[in-house]
């Protein structure tokens, strides 16, 4: 079942606010030490969160969630609607703090960072919102620039640069003056991502990167996540519905389901798995086939 209208405004506003919580994390400059802790092996470079458990009120979402990111590769997060995609990774960047598990990014258990240096983590993390999230009485190159003026790092000339060299990657050059009620969704989605990119982040946490988009954009979006990783070794995860982008940009994919990664793997393994729950997902079928697991009926996406 697609959320309802109401559901959907009060997601977008959740998004919105924490889009805000996110950008508005204080100055890098005015940071001391980034890291908590010397980094170990285990945990140095990549992103991985281990059982993770999160409940909204008596409402379960995350039930033993675990997932590694491994450096210099792009991970797709897929599963139906409302299972809690956008709440996993919201954990990364410490927006949601788990009920109990670790979350670690470079060797720092997020959780347990000061504000400040979850906010030095953040400054190396791009974050593109499900729901585009851009700030209405800004123009376009003032919002593309928020992320980078919060860095503290460069001056206005190169600020002005990087706003540029973001807008023309994502295939909008011309729209730097103008204002987010005046572009189409999709649009403002690419904005969202232009923002991220302005930051030459480590991580980019794409959430439905090209969802509503026409198939054309779509395909250039695909692209530019592959460049991202391919030519800037930017470590991504991507959460999508869209099974062909999936496996135009990831290098593995994890499905959530019930709150646990029900699978995890290589392109060519979820291709292959016989799981009847995955197949399902990725063949867009109605109903589990004749093996799948009793009492399952088709989950909505
Ligand atoms: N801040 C919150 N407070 C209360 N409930 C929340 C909050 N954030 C998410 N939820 C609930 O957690 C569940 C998972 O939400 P989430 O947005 O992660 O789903 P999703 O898998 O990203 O779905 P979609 O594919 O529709 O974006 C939903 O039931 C949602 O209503
Ligand atoms: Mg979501």
């Amino acid at each position: 079942m697609r959320p309802s209208t109401s559901l959907s405004k009060r997601k977008v506003w959740q998004g919105f606010t924490q889009c805000i919580t996110f950008l508005l994390s204080g100055p890098r400059h005015a940071l001391g030490t980034v890291q908590s802790r010397p980094p170990t092996s285990a945990h140095f470079q990549l992103i991985q969160l281990k059982d993770i458990h999160k409940a909204f009120g008596q409402k379960r979402v995350l039930d033993g969630f675990t997932l590694d990111v491994p450096e210099g590769e792009t991970t797709v997060i897929i599963g139906y609607s409302g299972t809690g995609k956008s709440v996993a990774i919201k954990h990364i960047v410490g927006l949601l703090e788990p009920d109990s598990g670790e979350v670690w990014v470079d060797g720092q258990n997020v959780p347990e960072l000061p504000r400040r240096e979850l906010y030095a983590l953040r400054s190396h993390i791009g974050y593109v919102f499900q729901f585009a999230a851009l700030f209405d009485s800004f123009n376009i190159g003032e919002n593309v620039a928020m992320g980078l003026r919060k860095q503290g790092e460069l001056d206005e000339r190169e600020i002005s640069e990087r706003v540029d060299e973001a807008l023309d990657l994502v295939d909008l050059p011309d729209v730097r003056d103008r204002y987010p009620a005046e572009l189409s969704g999709g649009m403002r989605k690419r904005v969202g991502i232009a923002r991220a990119i302005a930051l030459r982040p480590k991580y980019i946490l794409y959430d439905e990167p090209t969802t509503g988009l026409d198939p054309v954009t779509s395909a250039v979006i695909d692209q530019l996540m592959v460049r991202m990783r391919e030519k800037l070794h930017v470590t991504g995860v991507v959460i999508t519905h869209d099974m062909r982008s999936a496996y135009t940009v990831g290098t593995r994919i994890a499905m959530l389901y019930e709150g646990r990664v029900r699978f995890d793997g290589t392109i060519a393994e979820i291709q292959q798995t016989t799981d009847p729950i995955v197949r399902q997902f990725i063949e867009g079928k109605p109903t589990v086939d004749e093996q799948g697991v009793p009492g399952a009926v088709a989950a909505p996406v």
